[in-house]
């Protein structure tokens, strides 16, 4: 596996003992879940979702995707929640073609955020992937309807048929009668997998070979978490570890989780990640809030509060053993900054003492703390670590009590603006 999981800092908070003692309440909730027969089951097709993607389809997206990207400069992909943040984490982790700029709509109702897009893409040869399971959220319906518009006077109706791609459920909802109206190629949404748990259906795998992403690799790198994550076994499952301390962290009123991470590159996988926690859990009056926080940078403004605020907070480290690149400090001769004794050191050491330094501060200031090692910078890493969160996910929210797969309080909000914008 190319993810390790080390608890040594929750010394002191929470005992082994006391995860021993967790042994059969995991035990109940791995069952519902590889037996799927708890709540929300009926949602819990991301369970052996990557062995059950046919490799046909994984060669079918990856020629689409080639296809694409000879007939375009860019690719526009609409969608928010579940249909936007692991596409976006996932190009964002990766770093993938710089030549080939993916943009995002849908994700709010900003009309300047779209202008700027419009004007941008006004001389470039654009393919656009509109994302959405119910096919009637409002933020990327109302960006599909302006971007169409777009497209119609740019392209005729023939060249639209190839530009403009619909992923959306196979039966239900208006992007699926307007994706048949309009004869646009559609990909369907399996029914049995939620918004946040779907990185790994056409939501993710389509634009993402449109991107460049190798999604064989992504895809091999989630069977093998699949295979490691589904043993009952509290020793060696990191999942299921990481899942029993989040619980016990929180039954001692630690209601508070950030995900700290080093690396820029990560923040969309936090995004994500934040979604997946939230979205499961935060029900019935429960739920860890998970929050994040972008280090070093946020070291000189949350730090302070982290270090020495109220101690309702527990932290989980995300950090990459061997990023992408090598870059040397140089040394100089007259030293004014006194920084010599990491001269001819890689960048990444010093941000590696950094985090040490953070996590043993935090230790002591009274934050507990546990650290996700990802191996490097590579989508069967990442395969790998989606498939752990959705996992552990699953576990935390059954030792919860609550049912991890539904989300009845995103409706709230909805309800209330259709009533203000007049909308049946
Ligand atoms: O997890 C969820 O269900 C939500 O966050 C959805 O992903 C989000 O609302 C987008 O929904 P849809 O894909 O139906 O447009």
């Amino acid at each position: 596996m190319n993810i390790t999981f080390n608890r040594d800092n929750l010394k002191g908070f929470v005992d082994e003992a006391e995860f021993k003692a967790l042994i059969l309440e995991i035990q109940k909730a791995h069952e519902a879940i590889e037996k799927r027969n708890g709540p929300g089951a009926e949602f819990t097709g991301w369970v052996d979702l990557p062995g059950r993607i046919k490799d046909s389809f994984l060669a079918d997206v990856t020629k689409l995707g080639r296809e694409v990207r000879k007939n375009s400069d860019c690719l526009v992909s609409i969608g928010i929640g579940g249909s936007y943040l692991g596409i976006r984490a996932t190009i964002e982790f990766l770093g993938t073609d710089r030549k080939f700029p993916v943009y995002y709509a849908g994700q709010n109702l900003s009309s300047d955020g779209l202008h700027d897009l419009l004007d941008d893409l006004k001389s470039k040869k654009v393919t656009v992937v509109v994302i959405s399971k119910s096919g009637t959220t409002t933020e990327p319906a109302v960006a599909f309807r302006i971007i169409k518009k777009f497209m119609h006077k740019k392209y005729s109706a023939k060249e639209l048929k190839k530009r403009i791609i619909c992923v959306t459920d196979e039966k239900k909802g208006a992007l699926r009668k307007i994706a048949e109206k309009e004869g646009y190629q559609t990909f369907i949404i399996p029914d049995d997998v939620g918004g946040r748990f779907s990185v790994l259906t056409p939501v993710g795998l389509v634009p993402l070979s449109i991107a460049g992403v190798d999604v064989k690799a992504l895809i091999a790198g989630a069977r093998l978490a699949q295979s490691e994550f589904s043993k009952m076994d509290l020793e060696k499952n990191i999942a299921y570890q990481y899942a029993a301390a989040r619980y016990l962290l929180y039954k001692k009123g630690k209601a508070i989780e950030v995900l700290s991470s080093f690396y820029p590159n990560m923040f969309y996988v936090a995004e994500w990640w934040k979604q997946l926690f939230g979205e499961s859990e935060g029900k019935n009056g429960q739920g860890i809030f998970p929050a994040s926080l972008n280090l070093t940078a946020d070291l000189h403004s949350m730090g302070q509060l982290m270090q020495d605020g109220v101690r309702n907070v527990f932290e989980t480290f995300l950090i990459v053993d061997k990023p992408k690149y090598k870059l040397t400090i140089p040394s100089d001769k007259d030293n004014l900054d006194n920084f010599n004794c990491v001269a001819a050191k890689d960048l990444d050491f010093v941000n590696k003492q950094a985090y040490r330094a953070t996590a043993m501060a935090h230790y002591e200031g009274g934050v507990s703390n546990m650290t996700i090692t990802v191996s490097d910078i590579s989508a069967t890493t990442l395969g790998q670590l989606y498939y752990f969160f959705e996992k552990a996910v699953a576990i935390s929210g059954y030792l919860l009590g609550v049912n991890p797969f539904d989300q009845p309080g995103v409706e709230a909000y909805k309800k209330k603006m259709f009533e203000l914008l007049g909308r049946k």
